[in-house]
């Protein structure tokens, strides 16, 4: 049996959608922590067992009979993160789970600026000392993000963001659930490291100079603000403190060329070339 955690968010459903072309759904488990609230309907014909992070009696019944486990990272931050992810590996460990495929960061140091990186790497250890046989998929950011990340600027011309000249190596998300898949149900990936990127890294006026190459009707500039000037325009937006931090460390994480670095792995696990980020921004 194959289970999934983070089941209804955007990689779990989509990485579903291509296991169901490979196994039956009745060896799929979509671990959701709201089972109520599923409205996928490739989700509702597998099996649902219902856990919360936080909760590790239910973690271990989701757990029952798995060998296979997806570890989708958690969207909480700092400590509680990192104590939900422990959880997801000490259940694992106590219900005879054989394999973790769980999705960490790109290339991580511990002199990090982006916080989730810090979480990625003490579960990533957890994951180690389990003893358990591990694949390690290290996400550079997703270009479903970039919407968000510019914000309104395809009506104001102009992206505000403190990243300098850092590049960073977008990469599709359901590529990523495609390669998970993949690797779900392939036997040559255990205690395997893979660096998953696009195939170019971008600074974010380049990012700029595509959208106004792709659309062709706009032209658009990068306003490299600082620091301070983001964070306030983020708390302006009405965004929680944490989740603020998280964005900040993330554009400092892009500055220091921490998502910069690309890599052929994708390519590999694809058996083809990754979505190109041209292509994703002509669809936007
Ligand atoms: N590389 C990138 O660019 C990037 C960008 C964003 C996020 N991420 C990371 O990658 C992960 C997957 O991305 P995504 O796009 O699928 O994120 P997503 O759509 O936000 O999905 C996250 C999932 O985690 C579940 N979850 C959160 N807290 C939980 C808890 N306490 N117990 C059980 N489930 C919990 C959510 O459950 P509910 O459906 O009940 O809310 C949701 O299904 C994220 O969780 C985050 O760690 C990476």
């Amino acid at each position: 049996m194959i289970a999934i955690t983070g089941a209804n968010g955007n990689l779990g459903q989509a990485t579903i959608q291509f296991l169901l072309q490979k196994v039956l759904p009745t060896e799929i488990i979509a671990i959701v922590r709201n089972p109520e609230k599923l409205t996928n309907s490739h989700i509702k014909n597998v099996k649902i067992r219902k856990a919360d992070y936080n909760n590790q009696q239910e973690l271990e019944e989701a757990l029952k009979r798995v060998t296979t486990l997806l570890q989708i990272s958690t969207t909480s931050t700092g400590e509680t993160g990192k104590r939900q992810e422990k959880n997801v590996v000490l259940a694992a460990k106590a219900m005879g789970v054989k394999r973790i495929v769980y999705t960490s960061s790109l290339t991580p140091k511990s002199n990090a600026h982006f916080l989730a990186t810090h979480q990625a790497m003490a579960t990533e250890e957890e994951i180690r000392k389990s003893g358990l046989d591990y694949t390690f998929l290290r996400n550079s950011l997703y270009m479903e993000v970039i919407p968000a990340l510019i914000g309104n600027a395809m009506e104001t011309k102009e992206i505000r963001y403190p990243s300098g000249d850092g590049r960073v190596s977008f990469v599709s998300r359901l590529d990523i659930a495609e390669a998970i898949a993949n690797i779900l149900t392939g036997s040559e990936h255990d205690n395997q490291i893979y660096e998953i990127t696009g195939d170019t890294a971008y600074s974010f006026t380049e990012l700029a100079q595509l959208i106004s190459i792709e659309k062709k009707c706009i032209k658009i500039n990068h306003t490299d603000i600082s620091e301070k000037v983001f964070r306030e325009e983020l708390i302006s937006y009405q965004i929680p403190v944490d989740v603020a931090d998280l964005l900040v460390s993330m554009a400092n994480g892009i500055k220091s060329g921490e998502f910069s670095y690309v890599d052929r792995a994708l390519e590999k696990l694809l058996d083809r070339k990754p979505l190109a980020l041209a292509e994703y921004i002509k669809s936007l």
